[in-house]
Order: C-alpha cells, then sequence, then structure tokens
C-alpha cells in the first residue's frame, strides 16, 4: 500500500484521499450453471484489485494500472463514456460509470484513479469483475450514491455483458460483491437467493493451481456454450413447461434426450443439470462435514467439465489428474469458465508441501512450463480500506 500510495503521487501529482480493495473469486462447484438457472458455491478470496483515488474539479477520468504502465494514463470524459478499444482494460471502469449514468445517478465531478491488481493475469479468479466492483464501490462513496450492493452487482454483470460484450452469468460479480470471509455463497441464480456456509474444512484446505495458460479464445468459446444451452433449453421447451436448465434434474435426462435428439446440445443440457445437482450435493456434504463426498463431487464436476461441456483443455485437465492422483487430495475440478485458467483442490493441510512438490513436477513434465500453487484464503466482499 505504501509503494502503491506513492506511486499515486508519481503519476497524478497529489495524495490519493482514500483506498478500496476488491477480491478476486473461486468458485468450490457449480460451473457454467450459473447462466443456465441453476447454483453456484463460489467465495471471494483476498487476492484482488486495490484502488487508489482523488477527485477532480473538471469532469474527466484519469485511470492508471500499475499492471499496465505501459499504457500510462488513460483519460475519458464523464460526458462521453463509449467503449474504445484503443482505451483497453479501462473499458471496465468506463462502463461501470457510463451504465451507472444511465441508471439516473448524478456523477458530477471526475476521478484520478490509480489501479493495482495481484490477482494473476488470465487465471480465471475474475480480475475483470474485480475491477468491475472497485469502480462501483468508488463510484458509490465518492458521489455518495444511494445504490444497493446487488444493484452494483448487476451493474457490473451488465458492463460485462453489453459493454465488453461476454455473455457471462451474475456469478463472479456476485461473489465479489457480497462475499464474507470464512464463508462461501450459495446462490440460486434463477432468484438470487443465497445463503452464507461457513467454508470450513477441518484438516484440509483449499488450493489454487494456476495452469499459468492463457485464455486464449475464451470468450468466443465461452459464449458459444452459452448459445448451446439455450438452443437445448428451446428445444425442451417445446415439450415442457420450464424457464431454465436449473429447473430440471437428472430424472428428466432421459427425456431431455429424447427431445433434445442431438448429441452435442444434450452434452451440454446434462452438464448444466448435473452440476446443478451436485452443486446442492456439495453444500450440504460441507455442512455436514462430509469431505469424503465434497471431494468426489469435485471430481465429478471436473470430469463433466471435460467430457460434456469440452471447456478443460490438456493443462487443466493434467493439473487436476495429478492433484486428484495424490493421496493428500480428496478432490479436484477446474473453476471458473475453463479453457486454461485454475484449478482447485481439496488437500490435507500437513501434506501440502509434498502435494505442491507432486502436482508441479507432474505438471512440468507434461506441459513444459510451471504451475503455481498456494492455499486460498476465503474473504470479504469489495469494501473501503
Ligand atoms: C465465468 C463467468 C461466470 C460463470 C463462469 C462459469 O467466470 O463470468 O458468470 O459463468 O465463467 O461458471
Amino acid at each position: 500500500m505504501e509503494h502503491l500510495k506513492a506511486q499515486f503521487e508519481n503519476v497524478f501529482n497529489e495524495k490519493a484521499t482514500a483506498h478500496y480493495f476488491a477480491p478476486g473469486r473461486i468458485n468450490l462447484i457449480g460451473e457454467h450453471t450459473d447462466y443456465n438457472g441453476g447454483h453456484v458455491f463460489p467465495a471471494a478470496i483476498t487476492l484482488g484489485t486495490y484502488g487508489l483515488v482523488s477527485s477532480r474539479k473538471d469532469r474527466e477520468v484519469h485511470v492508471y494500472s500499475e499492471n499496465f504502465p505501459d499504457k500510462g494514463v488513460i483519460v475519458f470524459n464523464l460526458d462521453d463514456l463509449v467503449y474504445k478499444k484503443e482505451d483497453d482494460w479501462a473499458n471496465y471502469p468506463k462502463g461501470v460509470l457510463a451504465y451507472l449514468i444511465e441508471s439516473g445517478y448524478q456523477l458530477d465531478k471526475g476521478l484520478n484513479i490509480l489501479f493495482y491488481g495481484n490477482i494473476p493475469n488470465g487465471a480465471g479468479l475474475s480480475s475483470s469483475a474485480s475491477i468491475e466492483l472497485l469502480t462501483g464501490i468508488i463510484a458509490k462513496e465518492s458521489y455518495h450514491l444511494a445504490i444497493e450492493r446487488l444493484d452494483l452487482v448487476k451493474l457490473g454483470q451488465k458492463v460485462e455483458n453489453h459493454f465488453i460484450g461476454v455473455n457471462s452469468g451474475i456469478m463472479d460479480q456476485f461473489a465479489i460483491g457480497m462475499g464474507k470471509k470464512e464463508h462461501a455463497m450459495l446462490l440460486d441464480t434463477n432468484t438470487l437467493k443465497f445463503e452464507y456456509v461457513p467454508a470450513v474444512f477441518g484438516e484440509y484446505v483449499i488450493a489454487i493451481m494456476n495452469t499459468n495458460k492463457r485464455r486464449e479464445l475464451a470468450d468466443s468459446k465461452y459464449n458459444e456454450r452459452r448459445q448451446e444451452c439455450e438452443d437445448a433449453l428451446e428445444k425442451i421447451q417445446t415439450k415442457k413447461d420450464v424457464h431454465s436448465l436449473g429447473e430440471l434434474t437428472e430424472d428428466d435426462l432421459i427425456e431431455v434426450e429424447e427431445i433434445v435428439a442431438d448429441e452435442t446440445l444434450f452434452r451440454r443440457a446434462r452438464h448444466a443439470i448435473t452440476e446443478n445437482e451436485r452443486t446442492l450435493k456439495a453444500k450440504s456434504a460441507l455442512e455436514t462435514n462430509d469431505l469424503d463426498t465434497f471431494g468426489q463431487l469435485l471430481n465429478a464436476s471436473h470430469h463433466s467439465l471435460k467430457e460434456d461441456y469440452a471447456v478443460t483443455g490438456i493443462e487443466l485437465d493434467t493439473l487436476v489428474a495429478a492433484a486428484q492422483a495424490h493421496e493428500a487430495c480428496l478432490g479436484a475440478r477446474m473453476t471458473g469458465a475453463g479453457f486454461g485458467g485454475c484449478a482447485i483442490a481439496l488437500v490435507k493441510q500437513t501434506e501440502f508441501d509434498d502435494f505442491v512438490e507432486a502436482v508441479s513436477s507432474a505438471y512440468v513434465k507434461k506441459i513444459g512450463y510451471n504451475t503455481d500453487i498456494y492455499q486460498a484464503s476465503i474473504d470479504d466482499g469489495a469494501r473501503k480500506l
């Protein structure tokens, strides 16, 4: 923080007057269910994005990222908030301010903001949603906006969907906006009802394992999967009165297969339906401290994401298989959108170092470059410091 304060003064020639933090997130289970009306089970983590702020007298917003120093200070005006490719990462804060104004909030003057994120780039731990919620709380505090946390969450998703163009669900923004220390959140994405569940794993801890693979094509593949689920649902709706795949259960699968009558679309739907059920089971298993079952559900989730949803790839599969093969590991799966990024594993704390060693060496042997593995700490959502 001392370094960031000094950097702020270097860049903007004045002191920052307020400091903020928004976390990243992991998802324990419930992957690719949030745009299918299913359940998700994410948690906010201690890695995230810092924002240092001062107000301006004009209507310009000057943003600078310690992560992209070569982009310099990016400037835009509160009266001209349009997406510009050359503004790169700054489109995220810009989109948030644009949609706040569009929703009728008064943003009377400009801001200087310095951003710094310690979420590894492209790791699938939601650095973009972290920037969105960070900007949201900066705006709420700086302009004294009477906006609810949940509305900032929804606004962040809208930025992602319409300003940036990724058709994502609400999980990331929700986890980052609503996170609570040492708790995961079971969220029903259909109703937005949610419940905090203590993320207590006894002798076990959650490992975050980064494939260090760039998530190329991730956005286009993501939108493709979403479209496939919508196509499957449309077919199902010709015979069944449902609004989302999340309303279906494993008992419906035989009928769904018949109606959908397309191998790929059926597999996508089967993932969405079974993953939703696994998520509910995993929540109960965690509550009753049945970590063996919880771990098996993680494994089954990965299998489904690999075989039915086709969003894993050699890097994630190698990492997860190596983790699952270790005796100290109760279960492992990819987390987030997939196509690279991170996986998580439930690992016995006392054997953590040995686990890291074994998984790292198996990974580098097959993939040719290293993984980074560390212990996840579950923390509060976006906040003023
Ligand atoms: C990304 C999206 C989320 C969710 C996950 C997959 O993180 O932003 O909305 O769909 O992928 O579960």
